[in-house]
């Protein structure tokens, strides 16, 4: 079978794992964990970085810093994790749902003005499977409406994103660039990992101070065991934070890579009827964190038949993620009730990704397009 993702470490990772093993520091703290905090930041072009246990309570924190009083609302892709809607709902707010944009799957931002009302206090925008979201249109209306902005780079490590495109100064935006606090994931399948892991991204010493704390049961710098606020503890290890800034050490070949994937795939499959490709908008440079596709109903098959006959041929996929709306965890709690996201509902349904793992190789690539053209009788 060819797997979905496998991770692919180097000798540097093993050094430094091996560097905290053999001098003991091995919790979360140690230089690691601030070397990694600092140097993710600085990639991205933010001023703070606040390593965390995973991208899931990245968000939550990020959320925590809304202060959001019982009812307040935060708009929210339907086509997402569940990590997203949680967030919300874990800080007492209310997500609030916008249909994905046909093309690149992400938030449709043109359906984000008419979910804004006076209890809305931010935007979660997601950049889904490496493309990112068209930015310029959400900061307008976050800056019209006094709104924030968390945005899940999760799954867009390394993405760019044109920013200014219409104005006389374009510019090359890496995601994560761009929330009043972003969030990442470090998760084994994403482009680097710490095994389980994420950051905050700000440039407010505020909001860096606050998510720091937070995240270590909020202990008083001066007066430890002394506390005024509920914290939590999300600290990340050093072992695991060395295993991400080995990484981060060869983000550009990392990126080149999944890049090539991307390009192949695109390059092989093209042209295939009833198959609709990632796409990559000249505003943006996808990582493809994942190579998504999606079948149109008119060739009988819905994902999951597609996906058995491709496992059949040797070829491991996953499905789309379910949009939020459907889910009854969140029916049961009378939310989404009898509401209705076309785009998202459809591609839920019809797509799946193929291998994108970075140790993914040209044969196997080959192999994944020959078994797809196949099982589509192309
Ligand atoms: C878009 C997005 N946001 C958040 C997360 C949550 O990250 P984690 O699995 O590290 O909790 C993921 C997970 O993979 C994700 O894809």
């Amino acid at each position: 079978m060819i797997p979905v993702n496998e991770p692919l470490f180097g000798k540097r990772e093993l050094e430094y794992v091996t560097e905290c093993v053999r001098t003991g520091w091995v919790s979360s703290a140690g230089q690691f964990v601030s070397q990694f905090e600092e140097r993710w930041a600085s990639y991205c072009g933010r001023r703070y970085g606040v390593a965390v246990s995973n991208g899931t309570v990245a968000l939550q924190l990020a959320v925590a810093c809304l202060d959001l009083e019982p009812g307040d609302e935060v708009i929210i892709p339907t086509f997402t994790i569940i990590s997203c809607a949680l967030a919300v709902v874990y800080n007492g707010g209310l997500p609030v749902l916008v249909d994905s944009d046909p093309k690149t799957w992400t938030m449709d931002v043109n359906q984000v003005a008419d979910k804004i009302t006076p209890r809305t206090k931010a935007f979660m925008p997601v950049h889904i499977y490496g493309h990112p979201v068209d930015r310029d249109p959400l900061l307008d209306l976050a800056g019209k409406h006094g709104l924030a902005i968390i945005e899940d780079a999760a799954e867009a490590h390394g993405a760019e994103y044109l920013s200014g495109r219409h104005g006389p100064n374009p510019m090359w935006r890496r995601c994560g660039s761009f929330g009043t606090l972003s969030c990442f994931s470090f998760y084994a399948n994403k482009l680097i990992t710490t095994g389980e892991g994420g950051m905050i991204l700000t440039d407010d010493p505020a909001l860096a101070e606050r998510t720091r704390s937070l995240r270590n049961l909020c202990f008083l710098p001066k007066r430890r065991f002394y506390h005024e606020e509920l914290g939590y503890n999300f600290r990340l290890t050093n072992l695991q934070a060395a295993l991400g800034l080995a990484q981060l050490e060869r983000m550009d070949e990392i990126v080149a890579k999944k890049r090539w994937i991307g390009r192949e795939y695109t390059h092989c499959l093209q042209g295939l009827p009833g198959l609709q490709l990632p796409t990559e908008e000249p505003w943006a440079r996808s990582v493809y964190w994942m190579y998504g596709v999606v079948l149109s109903e008119e060739t009988g098959m819905d994902a999951a038949e597609f996906a058995r006959r491709l496992a059949e041929q040797g070829v491991d996929t996953r499905p789309f993620f379910l949009g939020m709306h459907e889910q009854p965890v969140f029916h049961r709690r009378g939310l989404f009730q009898n509401e209705r996201y076309p785009v998202a509902e459809r591609i839920a349904r019809q797509g799946l990704y193929l291998p994108s793992g970075l140790a993914l190789t040209e044969a196997q690539l080959e192999t994944v397009c020959e078994a797809v053209r196949e099982v589509l009788h192309a």
